[in-house]
């Protein structure tokens, strides 16, 4: 597909149509991956970040956000947890943190986890840009997937997404998937759709970025208010909530038509703009979902965006919420498999 008929594809609005659109999607889906939904529970690490990303609430610039970071007993728990319910992966998130206490900590982690789950459990790492040597050190101790959303790929607006700092360069972003890539990640980005001053060809780009990149898995989610961050001022320009929903849903679909063989998560943002968010993406093309596993006591402190779901459901009510939400659409779930292709 070439940009303009990806444009085209992202501005169909007629009900009819988009229904086509998703049959289509399906169609592919269940011909090249299949049915199947791999399951990744999320570890939300730590809320610590040395970042300032004008979009998201837990920016290290928010001094009303209470800062935690779960205790090693903490974080094997929630994995034994998945490794009994027969989660193929988790996913490791923390905010961007580069300590020398920072880098080890995660390292003796990857290594406890696979000691305790006998190397079964998939580990996904989404913790920021660091240096090609940490990246290195968490490969070898048991990471083998990595997630970085490059958040938008058009330069000019992610300068308007960040601070001018050396920190929040687009070109150091870029960089760092390619390293990942190198050492042997299976590499992850994404983006957020309906920002403001994002156009149709800003997206269309992102859809071309991801495949120029070659990348194995997408995660990408409406993006959402935080009203204790910098864009919260542009908030009366967004798309609203169903608008939004439906343009993530195409952004899902082209994905799906663009890369047959990619992974594509249903996010938790989408379930934020609308109860079956994730359902509806699953059946317009993704075909991984991530439930919570954090404690619930620090759920709400690991809050990107205002509307944040599942703040007091605890990781037995998520893992039973998903298993009912992912057969009501239609799919089986992968137990026990990590879901690479
Ligand atoms: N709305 C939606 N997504 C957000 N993220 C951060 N802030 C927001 C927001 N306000 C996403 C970014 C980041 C990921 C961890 O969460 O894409 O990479
Ligand atoms: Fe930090 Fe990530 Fe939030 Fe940016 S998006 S402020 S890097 S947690
Ligand atoms: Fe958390 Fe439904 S996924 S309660």
């Amino acid at each position: 597909m070439t940009r303009s008929e990806l444009i085209e594809l992202l501005s169909i609005d007629d009900p009819k149509a988009l229904q086509r659109l998703f049959a289509r999607t399906q169609v592919v889906q269940s011909s090249v991956v299949g049915t199947k939904v791999f399951l990744r529970g999320l570890i939300e690490y730590s809320n610590r970040c040395r970042k300032n990303c004008y979009y998201c609430g837990i920016r290290g610039g928010n001094r009303r956000v209470g800062r935690y970071e779960l205790t090693d007993g903490e974080v094997l728990q929630a994995v034994d947890f998945a490794w009994r319910n027969r989660y193929g992966s988790i996913v490791l998130q923390s905010g961007e943190r580069q300590s020398a206490r920072f880098v080890s900590r995660i390292a003796r982690l990857l290594r406890q986890i696979k000691e305790h789950t006998h190397g079964e459990v998939g580990i996904t790492l989404s913790c920021g840009e660091q240096p090609d040597e940490v990246y290195r050190q968490w490969f070898e101790a048991g990471a083998h997937r990595y997630l970085l959303r490059i958040e938008t790929a058009s330069p000019a607006l992610y300068a308007r997404l960040h601070p001018a700092t050396p920190a929040h360069d687009f070109d150091a972003r870029i960089t760092a998937l390619h390293q990942l890539k190198a050492i042997g990640y299976r590499t992850g980005t994404g983006v957020m759709i309906g920002l403001p001053f994002q156009t149709p060809g800003d997206l269309a780009d992102d859809l071309l970025f991801f495949r120029r990149m070659d990348v194995a898995m997408v995660g990408m989610g409406p993006y959402l208010e935080h009203r204790d961050t910098p864009l919260y001022r542009y908030k009366d320009r967004l798309l609203p909530p169903a608008q939004r929903l439906t343009l993530a849903l195409k952004m899902v679909a082209a994905l799906r038509l663009l890369m047959p063989h990619i992974n594509i998560a249903a996010t938790t943002a989408l379930q934020a703009l609308h109860p079956t968010g994730r359902e509806q993406a699953l059946q317009a093309g993704a075909n991984v979902f991530m439930p919570n596993l954090t404690p619930v006591e620090y759920r709400a402190s690991y809050r990107l965006y205002d509307s944040k779901p599942c703040l007091h459901e605890s990781p037995g009510l998520c893992m039973d919420c998903t298993a009912c939400r992912i057969r009501l659409a239609g799919n089986e779930i992968g137990y026990g498999e990590w879901g690479d292709r």
